[in-house]
């Protein structure tokens, strides 16, 4: 038969095999290819997702709705203020609601828990859109877009410069271990991955053949890098984190110094956006008044570059998205 992924929720990675994941990035290939080509595509006419996002988004939002309406499915977006979500129902009752009406509940928020909750309960595909803990749809779609710069996914060097504990960074070190990677982690040592989480990877890389490194030793480890990826110092919801992150990050940079000390001249460098580059935002213009910073986690110069594939990164969240959602609901 098959290999098949209908019916699952898309939580965390973990979760999935080597060969569910390459299904999902073969199936974003194949309609990445429809898209180019302007062939419809609506397979799933009739059916209806709810998109619930309790923090902001550009890029994921807008992936699912694009996504859904790509496959003929209606999607209904309901924000923070929208339903009583965790507020006056609880996660369980709201999610046994949703499923009785929806093919499919896609959840961005705060806690790991409450995506959980839904896949519980509801009884349809519940898609992780980012929680503190995890972010899985942001990997496929970085996983594609190395795929298209580098050529391959196994053996690659893929160095993760930055705040090592957060949902970026566990994603990818996840998405690693499984597709065979070297994940190498170089953050300052107050911001270093949960152990357990590099215990449950490093068996996942038994079976692949990928390698975890953790370190606060740039210089050496950007060496012979495939990859340069970083992220915000101070995720949503931790805002109030600026003064203390910039203190510990500023030394990782990814500054054209960095991308020099790979020794690979076609190092791609990549951020799953968005990014603190410029001063051309509100909080550009915040960080420079009270911290006196032009950018933060990268440089304007390298963000620009053409080592930069932040964009098809961006664009490869919806042919990813819409892979997903078209395989399990
Ligand atoms: N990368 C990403 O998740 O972007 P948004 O926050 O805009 O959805
Ligand atoms: N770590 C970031 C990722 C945004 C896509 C955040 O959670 O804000």
């Amino acid at each position: 038969m098959a290999l098949s992924i209908r019916g699952r929720s898309l939580l965390g990675l973990k979760d999935f095999t080597e060969a569910e994941i390459r299904l999902m990035l073969d199936t974003a290939k194949h309609y990445k290819k429809l898209k180019q080509k302007g062939e419809l595509h609506q397979y799933q006419k009739g059916k209806s997702i709810a998109l619930l996002f309790e923090k902001t988004s550009t890029r994921t939002r807008c992936a699912f709705e694009v996504a859904a309406y790509d496959l003929g499915i209606n999607a209904v977006f309901l924000g923070k203020d929208d339903i009583q979500l965790g507020k006056k129902e609880s996660i369980e009752d709201t999610a046994k609601v949703l499923g009785r009406m929806f093919d499919g509940i896609e959840f961005r928020g705060f806690k790991q828990e409450s995506v959980d909750a839904l896949a519980k309960y509801s009884g349809v595909p519940v898609w992780n859109g980012l929680t503190d803990t995890y972010h899985p749809t942001q990997i496929l779609a970085d996983f594609l877009t190395i795929e298209e710069h580098v050529g391959k996914l196994k053996g690659v060097k893929l160095v993760y410069i930055g705040d090592g504990r957060n949902n970026m960074s566990n994603s990818l070190m996840v998405g690693s271990s499984k597709m065979g990677l070297h994940y190498v982690v170089v953050a300052p040592k107050e911001l270093w991955p949960e152990e357990s989480l590099i215990k449950m990877c490093r068996d996942f890389c038994k079976e692949s053949g990928g390698t975890i490194e953790v370190t606060d030793d740039i210089d050496q480890a950007v060496k012979d890098a495939d990859v340069l990826y970083t992220d915000v110092w101070a995720s949503m919801g931790e805002e109030d984190k600026f003064a203390e992150r910039i203190k510990l990050l500023k030394p990782y940079k990814v500054t054209m110094d960095v991308v020099k000390a790979t020794g690979n001249p076609d190092v791609i460098f990549m951020h799953a956006l968005p990014s603190f580059h410029d001063l051309n935002t509100a909080m550009g213009q915040e960080m420079k008044q009270k911290f006196g910073l032009n950018d933060m986690e990268v440089t304007d110069e390298v963000f620009l570059s053409k080592h930069s594939v932040v964009f098809d990164e961006a664009e490869n969240r919806m042919h990813t998205i819409k892979a997903v959602i078209a395989l399990t609901i």
